[in-house]
């Protein structure tokens, strides 16, 4: 049934002058982002190196009070953690203790620290002047409507894709859109393809990534270039990221919706600011070039002036050659 879809690439290009100026476009990018922004680095607290000492290695040792020796024992995998990627992210600058107990500094580590309860999202950013601009409020009513809360309630907290230690606002400080999917799609697939961490949530048989989307073609190219989040939030249009996961009944099937002009994709994916200041900041026109990333979605006036213009040009040539011809005969 999908085999006309599949079989017609050719409705995403207008013509094959419109795929080499798209492939001319992809170039650019690249080219651009080789030389382009490097990631922010942070100076980490040199207090964390004394839970680092043990929470970044396979093996870790310690003082065995008991027997007053030097014990080494394995580290519990799930609780080694990344240096760089916590010193790239938002919370980069903390002191592990500022959202853990002191009493962590202590090992064997208190058994009751197992009952801290830890700070939300909303606890910290909550109200704050400082982070209106990423509407946690409103993001925290929307996430409350969808099927994740719906299904499994408090016990789906916002750090199940936000991990506090790593998070980072990609898709404010990336102006690649393969480098925002990548790390957008990451946090979905933590769980969706992770039995044990989707099992935290839910007792049901996790059902497989690929088989339910066999019916979307070159499944794996698209999940390189779109978020999850295109096909499976309401795109709303006060908030940059939408967190109303709807039923999976809504979730978005229909090709046209970013195979088309007016692609629903510019008005998700393509609304961060981020892509749209580098245009005004003249430094490279992103926004299009990005816009003409969805193929068959945006067609730039210039080049149809200039696909017309060689056109022209070629039919004048071959008149030339023509009246000559006729001249000779
Ligand atoms: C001597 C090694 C060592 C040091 C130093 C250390 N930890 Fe740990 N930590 C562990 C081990 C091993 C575990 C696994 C559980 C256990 O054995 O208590 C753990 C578990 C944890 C847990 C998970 C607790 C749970 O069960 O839910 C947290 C959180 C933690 N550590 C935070 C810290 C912080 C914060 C620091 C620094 C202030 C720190 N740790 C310093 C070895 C260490
Ligand atoms: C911004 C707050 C924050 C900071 C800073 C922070 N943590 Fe955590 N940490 C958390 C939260 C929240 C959890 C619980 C995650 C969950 O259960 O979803 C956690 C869980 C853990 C765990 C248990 C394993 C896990 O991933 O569930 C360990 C170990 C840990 N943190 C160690 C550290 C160390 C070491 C540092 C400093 C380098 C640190 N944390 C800094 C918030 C923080
Ligand atoms: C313990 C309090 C605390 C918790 C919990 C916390 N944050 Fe933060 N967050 C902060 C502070 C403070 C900063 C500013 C850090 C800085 O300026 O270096 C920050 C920075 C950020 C930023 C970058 C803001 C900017 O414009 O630079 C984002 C985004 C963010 N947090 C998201 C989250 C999300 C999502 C969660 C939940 C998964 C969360 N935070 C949990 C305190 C917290
Ligand atoms: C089901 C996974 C999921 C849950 C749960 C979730 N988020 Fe998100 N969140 C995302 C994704 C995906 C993005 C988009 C990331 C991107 O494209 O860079 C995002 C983006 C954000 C952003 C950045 C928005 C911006 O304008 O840049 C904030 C802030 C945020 N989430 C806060 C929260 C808070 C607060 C909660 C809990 C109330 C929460 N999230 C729960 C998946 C989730
Ligand atoms: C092109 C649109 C599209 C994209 C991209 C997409 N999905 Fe889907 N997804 C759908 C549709 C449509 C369904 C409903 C399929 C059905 O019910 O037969 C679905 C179903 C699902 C389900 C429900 C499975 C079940 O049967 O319970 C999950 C979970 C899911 N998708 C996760 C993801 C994740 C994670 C990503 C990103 C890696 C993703 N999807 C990307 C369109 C999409
Ligand atoms: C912490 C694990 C976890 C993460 C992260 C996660 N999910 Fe889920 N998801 C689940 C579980 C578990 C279910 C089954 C329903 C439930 O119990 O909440 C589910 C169900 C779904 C469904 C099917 C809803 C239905 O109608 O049955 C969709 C669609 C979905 N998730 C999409 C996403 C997307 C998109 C992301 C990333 C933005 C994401 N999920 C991140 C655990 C996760
Ligand atoms: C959420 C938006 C979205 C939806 C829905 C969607 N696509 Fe795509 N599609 C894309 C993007 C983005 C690309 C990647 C373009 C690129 O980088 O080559 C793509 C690529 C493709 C390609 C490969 C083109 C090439 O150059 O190789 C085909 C074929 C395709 N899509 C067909 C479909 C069909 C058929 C459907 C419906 C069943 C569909 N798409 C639904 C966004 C979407």
């Amino acid at each position: 049934m999908l085999e006309s879809e599949i079989r017609t690439p050719a409705f995403l290009f207008n013509s094959r002058a419109m795929r080499s100026y798209f492939q001319l476009f992809v170039f650019i990018i690249s080219i651009c982002s080789i030389s382009g922004i490097k990631a922010q680095e942070k100076p980490m607290t040199p207090e964390n190196e004394l839970c680092l000492k043990c929470h970044t290695n396979q093996t870790f040792t310690f003082q065995n009070t008991l027997t007053d020796a030097e014990d080494k024992r394995m580290m519990n995998p799930l609780y080694i953690m990344n240096k760089d990627h916590f010193a790239s992210g938002v919370h980069g600058k903390f002191k592990c203790t500022d959202c853990h107990s002191s009493d962590y500094e202590t090992y064997p580590h208190n058994a009751e620290l197992k009952l801290e309860p830890l700070s939300t999202c909303l606890d910290c950013h909550g109200g704050d002047e400082q982070y209106a601009a990423y509407q946690f409020e409103k993001i925290d009513e929307e996430f409350q409507k969808s099927v994740h809360f719906q299904k499994s309630g408090e016990s789906f907290t916002c750090s199940k894709c936000h991990d506090q230690h790593y998070y980072q606002a990609k898709s404010r400080t990336s102006s690649e859109v393969s480098e925002i999917v990548g790390f957008s799609n990451e946090m979905c697939m933590s769980c969706h393809s992770n039995n044990n961490k989707f099992h935290l949530i839910s007792d049901e048989i996790k059902p497989e990534l690929n088989k339910i989307h066999d019916w979307l073609p070159n499944q794996e190219l698209h999940f390189r270039n779109i978020r999850c989040i295109e096909c499976h939030t309401e795109v709303v249009d006060s908030l940059s990221v939408s967190h109303n996961i709807l039923p999976k009944e809504q979730a978005l099937r229909n090709c046209v919706e970013c195979h088309s002009k007016n692609s629903m994709l510019i008005a998700s994916l393509y609304k961060y600011e981020n892509l749209q200041n580098r245009t005004s900041e003249g430094k490279l026109n992103t926004i299009i070039a990005n816009k003409s990333y969805v193929i068959g979605a945006y067609q730039n006036p210039l080049l149809n002036n200039i696909s017309i213009l060689i056109f022209l040009m070629a039919l004048a040539g071959i008149g030339i050659h023509l009246i000559f011809r006729i001249i000779k005969k």
